[in-house]
């Protein structure tokens, strides 16, 4: 796992959704959901070059705008068709006010 890199402060990301985060070069989805839990993921679905950030956020669901997939924000794991490649998962770190990310893997 990579260093933790700060990635904004809590009240930038949206009570409920999804907001798009550059970290080091590597765009990434930063989820928040209903239960106020923070997720990372990558940002391009694995189906086809698109940003899952500007997918909808339902449960610890994200789908994709463009086709529908359903991925779980807490593995990466499409759970509808037609993705069939999990969507990398980051390490959420919350101290204070920031959010900060560690990549699962180097990039
Ligand atoms: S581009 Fe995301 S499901 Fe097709």
């Amino acid at each position: 796992m990579s260093d933790f890199v700060r990635v904004c402060g809590l009240d930038e990301l949206p009570s409920v959704g999804a907001a798009l985060a550059e970290i080091d070069g590597r765009r990434v989805t930063m989820i928040r959901t209903d239960d106020g839990a923070v997720h990372a993921i990558d940002d391009t679905c694995t189906h086809a070059n698109v940003s899952l950030a500007e997918g909808e956020v339902d449960g610890c669901h994200i789908e994709c705008w463009l086709h529908g997939s359903r991925f779980d924000v807490r593995t990466g794991a499409p759970d509808s068709p037609p993705a069939t490649v999990p969507v990398a998962v980051h390490t959420v770190k919350i101290e204070g006010d920031e959010v900060f990310v560690a990549f699962a893997e180097e990039n």
